[in-house]
C-alpha cells in the first residue's frame, strides 16, 4: 500500500492505494482557506497549516489501514508557492502561492530582465518582492522550498526539488532540466543579494529519486513507521498527470480546482514565444505543456456561498436550476476575473457581470454564467495550445468540477471535444501514491516504471459526455463575444 497526499489550495487530500489491485483503499481531507485582511492580490497560506492539516489526513487514513502496511509516501502540492526558510529551517513568513499577484511588478521587471515572459505567480518574483518589501526577512532567507518540497522535508528532514516543480519557479531550463544561471543571476543582482541565489535552492533529484525516508520527527509528527521511502514527488499539475495516465502522449486533461489547467505529456519542451503555455517538465522525465487559469472552482463556489446554498445539496439544487436556463443566460456574461488572471495575461483584472436585466439576478442565472464564463476563459487558452500544435481532440476531466454532468456538457461544448471524467477525482493524490509505488523496491512494483504502472492503474469512467454540435456553434459566437468583451473592459 502507498499513500498519497495533496497539499492544494483549498485543502489537503490523502488516500490509500492498493498498488496490486489499483483499488482506492480510503481516502481524508482537511480543508483551509488563504489568510485573510491582506493587501489586494495578495494570496497567502503558512505552511503550518498545510502541515496540520497533513497531519489530520494522514491520521485519518491510518485509523483504517495499518501504518506497517505502508510501503512508501507520495506528495503532491501546489505549484509555485514560495516557502522561505531561514538557516535553521524555520519558516520565515507565510507562503506567497501560485495565485498571489501582489508580486506583478516583480514579475514585469525580471520578465524583461529575463527577456521572455514571466507569468504572475511563478516563484521568482515573489523572492524579489521579498528582498524588495521584507528586507529584514531576506536578510534571514537561507533556503527556498516549494510547498511539496516543505512537506518532504518535514518527513524526510531533507531539502531536495524535483525538475516538474522546478519549472514554476521561472529559474529553471525546463529543456535542459537544470536551473538557468542566467535567470539566477538576475534575480541576485535585482535582489541586490549577498549570497548567491543558486545556493538558496536545494538539491536537484531525479523524477523516480527517492526524497528520502521518514526520519525519526517524521515519524512522530505524522504517526508513521520511521524508514517508510517518501518519493520525489511534484507539483500537484505533475503528479496530476501520473494519475489520470497522461504520462504518454495524447492524453489531453483539463483539472477544474481552484485553478483551472489543461495539460498533456510531451516528448519534447514545447515552447510558447509569449510564455502564456507553460514549458514544464513533467515528473516522469517528459514534459508537460500546460494552460493555467486562476479563475475555475473558486468562481462557481462565490455565487453557490453567495445565495446560501449550502453543501452537496445546495450544490445540486443550484445546479438544477442552472440546467433550465438557456446556453448564454439570456445575455448574462460573467467574466470570471475575480482572482485576477494569468492567461490572458490581466493579472490586476476584476470579475464583471455583464448584460444584467430585470430578473437576471437569480442564482441559477449566475451560476450558469459562472461556468459558462470559465469555461469561455479556459477555451480562449486551449486555442493557444492547439496553435502551438498540442492537439486537445478528447479531455480526460478531473478536479472537483468533474463532478458535475453540466460543467461536464458545458466544456464538450466550448472545447468542441469529448468529455470523460475519471474514475478518481483526486488525481493528483492518485499519482502521488503511484509514484511512490515505483520510486523503491518495497513496493515490488519499481521495475515497472511510472508510466506502465499508471496505464495500469488509472481507470476512466463508463460515460462520455459528447459535444452538441448546435451548442458548439452556438458557444463559438459567445466566444467570440465574450473576449471582445474581456478586451473592452
Ligand atoms: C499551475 C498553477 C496551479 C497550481 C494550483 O501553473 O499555478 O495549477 O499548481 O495548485
Amino acid at each position: 500500500l502507498t499513500i498519497g497526499i495533496d497539499v492544494g489550495t483549498q485543502g489537503t487530500k490523502g488516500l490509500v492505494l492498493n498498488l496490486a489491485s489499483g483499488e482506492v483503499l480510503v481516502r481524508a481531507s482537511a480543508s483551509y482557506g488563504l489568510i485573510e485582511g491582506l493587501a489586494p492580490g495578495a494570496a497567502e497560506q503558512h505552511p503550518d497549516t498545510w502541515l496540520k492539516a497533513t497531519q489530520v489526513v494522514v491520521a485519518r487514513l491510518l485509523e483504517s489501514v495499518d501504518p506497517g502496511r505502508i510501503v512508501g509516501i507520495g506528495v503532491s502540492g501546489q505549484q509555485h508557492g514560495f516557502v522561505p526558510l531561514d538557516a535553521r529551517g524555520e519558516v520565515i513568513r507565510p507562503a506567497k502561492l501560485w495565485c498571489d499577484t501582489a508580486t506583478t511588478v516583480e514579475a514585469r521587471e525580471l520578465s524583461e530582465r529575463f527577456g521572455h515572459h514571466l507569468p504572475v505567480g511563478y516563484t521568482a518574483s515573489k523572492i524579489l518582492w521579498l528582498a524588495r518589501h521584507e528586507p529584514e526577512h531576506f536578510a534571514r532567507l537561507a533556503h527556498v522550498l516549494l510547498p511539496h518540497d516543505w512537506i518532504n522535508f518535514q518527513l524526510t528532514g531533507r531539502m531536495t526539488m524535483e525538475a516538474g516543480d522546478a519549472s514554476g519557479t521561472g529559474l529553471f531550463d525546463p529543456r535542459e532540466r537544470r536551473f538557468a544561471s542566467q535567470a539566477l543571476e538576475a534575480l541576485g543582482e535585482l535582489c541586490e543579494s549577498r549570497s548567491s541565489i543558486a545556493d538558496l535552492l536545494p538539491p536537484l533529484i531525479g523524477p523516480s529519486d527517492l526524497a528520502g525516508e521518514v526520519d525519526r520527527r517524521g515519524a512522530r509528527t505524522f504517526g508513521l513507521e520511521p524508514g517508510v521511502p517518501v518519493s520525489a514527488g511534484g507539483g500537484d499539475n505533475m503528479m496530476s498527470a501520473i494519475g489520470s495516465g497522461a504520462t504518454r502522449p495524447g492524453i489531453v486533461v483539463a483539472s477544474l480546482g481552484t485553478s483551472g489547467t489543461v495539460f498533456t505529456h510531451a516528448t519534447e519542451p514545447i515552447v510558447d514565444p509569449e510564455g502564456l503555455i507553460a514549458p514544464f517538465c513533467d515528473s516522469t522525465g517528459g514534459w508537460l505543456p500546460l494552460l493555467c487559469v486562476m479563475n475555475a472552482t473558486g468562481v462557481t463556489e462565490e455565487v453557490r456561498t453567495a445565495f446560501g446554498y449550502d453543501g452537496a445539496e445546495g450544490l445540486a439544487r443550484i445546479t438544477r436550476e442552472a440546467e433550465r436556463v438557456p446556453i448564454g443566460c439570456d445575455g448574462v456574461t460573467f467574466l470570471p476575473y475575480l482572482a485576477g488572471e494569468r492567461v490572458p495575461d490581466l493579472p490586476h483584472a476584476r470579475g464583471s457581470l455583464l448584460g444584467l436585466r430585470p430578473g437576471s439576478l437569480r442564482p441559477g442565472v449566475l451560476f450558469r454564467a459562472a461556468l459558462e464564463g470559465t469555461s469561455l476563459n479556459l477555451a480562449w487558452g486551449v486555442e493557444r495550445m492547439r496553435a502551438l500544435g498540442v492537439p486537445v481532440d478528447t479531455v480526460r476531466l478531473v478536479g472537483g468540477g468533474a463532478n458535475s454532468p453540466l460543467w461536464r456538457q458545458i466544456l464538450a461544448d466550448v472545447l468542441d471535444a469529448p468529455v470523460t471524467a475519471l474514475a478518481e477525482p483526486e488525481s493528483a493524490a492518485l499519482g502521488a501514491a503511484i509514484q511512490a509505488g515505483c520510486s523503491n523496491d518495497r513496493s515490488g512494483t519499481a521495475p515497472n516504471g511510472v508510466d506502465a504502472l499508471a496505464s495500469a492503474l488509472v481507470r476512466v469512467a463508463d460515460a462520455t459526455t459528447e459535444p452538441a454540435p448546435a451548442s458548439v456553434a452556438r458557444y463559438r459566437e459567445l466566444g467570440v463575444a465574450f473576449r471582445a468583451r474581456v478586451l473592452e473592459v
